[in-house]
């Protein structure tokens, strides 16, 4: 392999950069030529595509969002329009793709696969929800963000006794929702995994409540309804002032933490490695912090496993 391409696609994340940095490094590292796409998929088929040099990925790895540009793009999901993608590569010679992000992007990676371009998915989403990785690039600075907006809204929560309902991100996925709640410290964390149960939430609102607690916060995946819906039903089960944040994109930006780097730069290097090695088809992830590669078609077929333990542990602590 001589020429690979790279790509960001679907919802930036914070670290995409530094992964984008590592493709072009490490290939350049192998003697190889690497070309950045822009727009993702869409730039792909319009022909978006130019040769990065190490200084094209310089001052980078600091930076939210991507280089690259990012786009959701319909016409990729039809066979006319993956074939186009297929030829921009091929016309300048390009013989492996990196893709970096979440699951769209990979069902993308995977029909381009099955055209016979090889591709490599890399896991670039705030949601978390990748199957065969337990942390996608994004989720732990996403994750500081709501952290960091939390905290303050507890302030004001305190200062005031009321109840805030704060909706998060996470797509189908409850993982943003709950590491931010049990590390936030949320009374009560609403995620798409368990149906929500408005008398269990009630009585432990009125409980804290009754032991002297001066205000409540109540974590919301989007994936469950949205915030402002939910502390309408809280409301009218309870009474209670209650008052909503909606973080929206504000989660998806901002410089990624050492831990986003730190995986993207991993995972970024490991796919080129795969590419060299001539494994396409695959996406790589992280397992007990070894990388790991899998088959994408099989990762692609799996549901995505929320970590039950740490459900059960965020309401032990939450009494
Ligand atoms: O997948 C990332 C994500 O931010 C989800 O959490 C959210 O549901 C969605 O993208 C929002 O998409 P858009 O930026 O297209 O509104």
């Amino acid at each position: 392999m001589k020429r690979i391409g790279v790509l960001t696609s679907g919802g930036d994340a914070p670290g995409m950069n530094a992964a984008v940095r590592a493709v072009v490094r490490k290939g350049i590292y192998h003697d190889l030529e690497v070309y950045g796409i822009y727009q993702g998929y869409h730039g792909l088929i319009t022909g978006q595509i130019e040769k990065m040099e190490v200084g094209s990925v310089g001052d980078i790895i600091h930076r939210g969002g991507t280089i690259l540009r990012s786009a959701r793009c319909k016409e990729f999901k039809t066979k006319e329009g993956r074939q186009k993608g297929v030829e921009q590569l091929r016309k300048r010679g390009i013989e492996g793709l990196v893709v970096i992000g979440g699951d769209g992007s990979y069902r993308g990676a995977q029909a381009l696969t099955e055209l016979g371009f090889p591709c490599v998915g890399v896991p670039g989403t705030i949601d978390n929800d990748i199957p065969g990785t337990e942390f996608t690039i994004g989720f732990d600075t996403a994750l500081n963000t709501v952290i960091d907006a939390v905290d303050k809204i507890r302030d004001t929560a305190s200062s005031h006794e009321r109840t805030f309902v704060v909706e998060v991100m996470g797509r189908n996925a409850g993982d943003l929702a709950l590491w931010a709640g049990l590390s936030a410290g949320a009374e009560t964390i609403v995620i798409p995994e368990d149906p929500v149960d408005m008398e269990s939430i009630k009585s432990r609102l009125i409980k804290g409540h009754e032991r002297g607690k001066k205000h409540s916060i109540i974590i919301v995946a989007e994936g469950v309804m949205g915030g402002n819906e939910f502390a309408q039903k809280l409301e009218e089960a309870t009474n209670f002032d209650t008052r909503v944040s909606v973080l929206g994109h504000m989660q998806r930006g901002g410089s990624p933490t050492a831990v986003d780097r730190m995986l993207a730069s991993r995972l970024g290097a490991r796919a080129v490695e795969l590419l060299i090695a001539g494994k396409g088809g695959r996406a790589v992830g992280i397992k007990r912090n070894q990388l790991v590669d899998y088959d994408l078609a099989e990762a692609l077929a799996l549901p995505h496993q929320l970590d039950l333990d740490i459900y059960r542990l965020s309401k032990e602590l939450s009494i």
